[in-house]
């Protein structure tokens, strides 16, 4: 584990909100079998992580500025550090009682992404990173999986939402890598699908229409712990882009070539 001061600070605002989510995912089932189902529900117990989170970050770092999913930007007074905040990614996955979703959390210093938190409250998982200090899955150090071979890989995608994104594009991406690939999953949090490629579960992962929430902590995480991590079109900034594709150094560079192909 990361012992800094930034690093408590966030895992501790992260831990606050956690209990608020668990408390509402447990609710959240109850829902499920009522005609309105638990839509509203999940929005309001989506503000109130944010709420949390802002509350404790702000508290312990009052200058710095916020990116939030449900609130917007809130420009801070020290202009070179600034969160990026996600209460609650894998949404749907919430909504329907699947214990996939996580809350994320990223610090900026200087334009750059300096410490990632990402969090699995049901699971009890903990991914943290620290610029120059390495990656961890709870107390312990992950690394990106050393699988050299599409046909071996297990590869994870993000499928664009109903009225937004290219779905053109996306299918033709899906259909190149779907030949590819060992094997192929949607698992439905963005940060997750980062985090996971980081500690070798799977071994690479690609999406479009991404935002900084989605990405900030993931980025840190994938980079510390050996990735190889571009946009979906293999350039070197996926929030400027907003897409990524990652994976350990001959993945990645193998994701990208069949992305190319499919965009030709
Ligand atoms: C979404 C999830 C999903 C991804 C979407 C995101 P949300 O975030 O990360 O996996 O495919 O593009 O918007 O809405 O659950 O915070
Ligand atoms: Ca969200
Ligand atoms: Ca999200």
């Amino acid at each position: 584990m990361i012992r800094s001061p930034i690093m408590t600070v966030m895992t501790d605002a992260v831990m606050k909100a956690a209990r608020s989510l668990k408390r509402d995912f447990g609710e959240v089932e109850n829902l499920q079998v009522s005609r309105k189902g638990p839509g509203d529900f999940v929005s309001a117990a989506d503000r109130r992580a944010e709420q949390i989170l802002r509350d404790a970050l702000v508290k312990a770092r009052p200058g710095y500025g916020l990116v939030m999913e449900e609130t917007g930007v809130v420009e801070g007074t020290d202009k070179s550090h600034r969160w990026h905040i996600d209460p609650l990614d894998g949404t749907t996955n919430f909504l329907h009682g699947l214990p996939q979703f996580a809350i994320s959390v990223g610090l900026e210093r200087e334009g750059q992404i300096v410490a990632g938190v990402i969090y699995n409250p049901v699971l009890d998982e903990m991914f943290v990173a620290e610029k120059g200090k390495g990656a961890y899955l709870n107390n312990r150090r992950i690394r990106v999986a050393a699988r050299r071979e599409m046909v071996d890989a297990l590869v994870v995608c993000g499928l664009p939402h109903l009225g937004r994104g290219n779905h053109p594009q996306f299918l033709k991406e899906l259909t190149v890598v779907m030949a590819a690939a060992g094997g192929l999953r949607r698992l439905g949090s963005a940060a997750l699908d980062l985090a996971f490629v980081a500690c070798g579960r799977t071994d690479a992962y690609w999406e479009r229409d991404l935002n900084s929430w989605d990405l900030a902590a993931g980025l840190v995480i994938l980079r510390e712990a050996g990735a190889f991590v571009s946009d979906a079109d293999g350039g070197p900034d996926p929030l400027a882009a907003g897409s990524v594709a990652c994976g350990n150094e001959t993945l990645h560079r193998e994701l990208l070539k069949l992305l190319r192909h499919a965009n030709r």
